[in-house]
């Protein structure tokens, strides 16, 4: 099988692949995409009718799934926008209730516009009364991403009026209820967990102070925010709101496809977020970082990587987009420095093992040739215990950010007049017919 490309002009679609089958001489034009941003696509829709022929590629390596004008990642240079902005722009300017906006609606919002959206967001942070009777059904030791996965899927089982995803009023107020909510049910999690009482959240709050309070305050006293660990907050929730088809955002996309309701489908987000090659990282980086435990120990360590002895890899490094370095982890970093500054932490053994671990592993041709740099989940793990997180909660705290991404990412989804049901074929390599042979006669 041969391709030939004829490029088409920046923007159109006037391009074409010609796809010749070298066995039977037979050819066909297959058209090209061209977005504004991005290589091209080759449009591959018709290629079975037309052909007989599928394409394979297990992973999604080479795949476009779907036309997006949301988030934009350029993997060489190590750039990525939300709506055309920097990453480092909106970390340093804005903060995550405009990010949220943006990503929702396309536009950064004016001042009416941005009080009327957080005064949305902010009148939807409570949660059913009896949701906090769901908490109870879970083991107090349970995971608390395995707590959000059953206590999000069941908001449709509290929340009718806003589950006809036909109606773009409903699936605002579904929106803006999980943007909202998602806070107030982690804090819930861990309260649980602790067994201290859930705190209410606050209306006088903002986003990111309202749920640093629900997490650490107690009845008892009286718990005022740090506004530096405030600012620290909002800024992660703003690194990990969106990033484009991942494998939870493609899994929200695809659970949406077949017109499931999007209290389902952010559910059915969060358990594909939780596994440690994607949004589960960050627990399994500082995991890592403490079973090395030492600089000494690096080496040792990092042999077992490249022997790929058990599965063992670098954790909180590489990623299928980035090529050169995640700028996510860039801003990380410096704002990992801050934190503890803020704190007063002079000393964190486990920041100065992993810039050790970084700088060894930039030097090491196996991490080199591979093109493997820190991701996003390298540094966030030492802000989040710095904060006083434990945990078993860093991997909700990406689900309590990447919910305005999935939500705005499904959202374009309903409105795309090209959406189907996603459902991906197969190269079978199983047995050819065969006839059924009963237990007596089988050897
Ligand atoms: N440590 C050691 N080797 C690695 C690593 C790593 N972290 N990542 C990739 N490799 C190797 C891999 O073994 C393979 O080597 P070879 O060519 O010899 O077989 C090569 O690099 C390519 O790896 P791959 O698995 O084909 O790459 P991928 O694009 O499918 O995987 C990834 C991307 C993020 C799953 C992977 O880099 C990884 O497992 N990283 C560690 C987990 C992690 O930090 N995940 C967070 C991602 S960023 C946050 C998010 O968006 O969720």
């Amino acid at each position: 099988m041969d391709a030939k490309t004829t490029p088409g002009k920046a923007g159109s679609n006037t391009g074409t692949v010609t796809l010749t089958d070298n066995k039977t001489g037979r050819s066909w034009e297959l058209p090209l995409m061209t977005g504004s941003l991005g290589p091209s696509v080759i449009d591959v829709r018709r290629l079975y009718s037309d052909t007989g022929f599928f394409t394979f590629d297990p992973g999604y390596t080479s795949t476009g799934s779907c036309q997006s004008a949301i988030t934009y990642i350029d993997g060489d240079k190590g750039e990525l926008f939300y709506r055309g902005y920097p990453i480092e722009e909106l970390a340093e300017k804005s903060d995550f209730m405009e990010v949220c906006y943006l990503l929702l609606n396309g536009e950064l919002p004016n001042a009416d516009q941005m009080r009327q959206f957080v005064w949305d967001i902010t009148h939807h942070t409570m949660v059913h009364e009896q949701l906090s009777a769901f908490f109870r059904g879970f083991r107090r030791d349970a995971h608390p991403m395995a707590v959000m996965c059953g206590v999000v899927g069941a908001l449709s089982a509290f929340y009718h009026d806003s589950t006809d995803i036909h109606d773009p009023r409903q699936r605002t107020i579904a929106s803006y209820r999980m943007i909202a909510k998602m806070p107030t049910i982690a804090a819930m999690a861990y309260k649980y967990s602790v067994g201290q009482p859930f705190i209410y959240p606050k209306n006088s709050l903002s986003y990111a102070e309202n749920f640093l309070h629900m997490m650490f305050a107690v009845p008892c006293e009286e718990y005022k925010v740090n506004p530096v660990l405030a600012r620290a907050m909002d800024r992660i929730f703003i690194l990990h709101a969106d990033h484009e088809q991942n494998a939870s955002t493609s899994t929200v996309r695809i659970a949406g496809s077949s017109g499931a309701n999007p209290f389902a489908c952010i559910a059915a987000g969060i358990a594909s977020l939780w596994g440690p090659a994607h949004g589960g990282a960050n627990e399994a980086v500082l995991k890592m970082l403490t079973e090395i435990g030492t600089k000494e120990r690096i080496p040792e360590f990092l042999k077992r990587v490249k022997e790929k002895d058990g599965h063992t890899r670098l954790m909180g490094f590489g990623h299928r987009v980035y090529k050169n370095y995640d700028p996510r982890a860039a801003v990380l970093r410096k704002s990992c420095h801050e934190v503890l500054d803020t704190l007063g932490v002079r000393d964190e053994p486990l920041l100065d093992l992993a810039m050790e671990l970084e700088r060894i592993a930039l030097e090491d041709r196996y991490f080199v040739d591979r093109k493997l740099y820190p991701n996003v989940d390298f540094y966030s793990g030492i802000i989040l215990r710095a904060m006083g997180f434990p945990v078993s909660m860093f991997t909700v705290l990406f689900a309590i950010a990447r919910t305005v991404g999935w939500v705005a990412q499904w959202n374009e989804m309903i409105e795309d007049p090209m959406q189907k049901i996603g459902r991906p074929r197969q190269l079978y390599t199983g047995h050819a017919r065969r006839h059924y042979v009963p237990v007596a006669q089988r050897g």
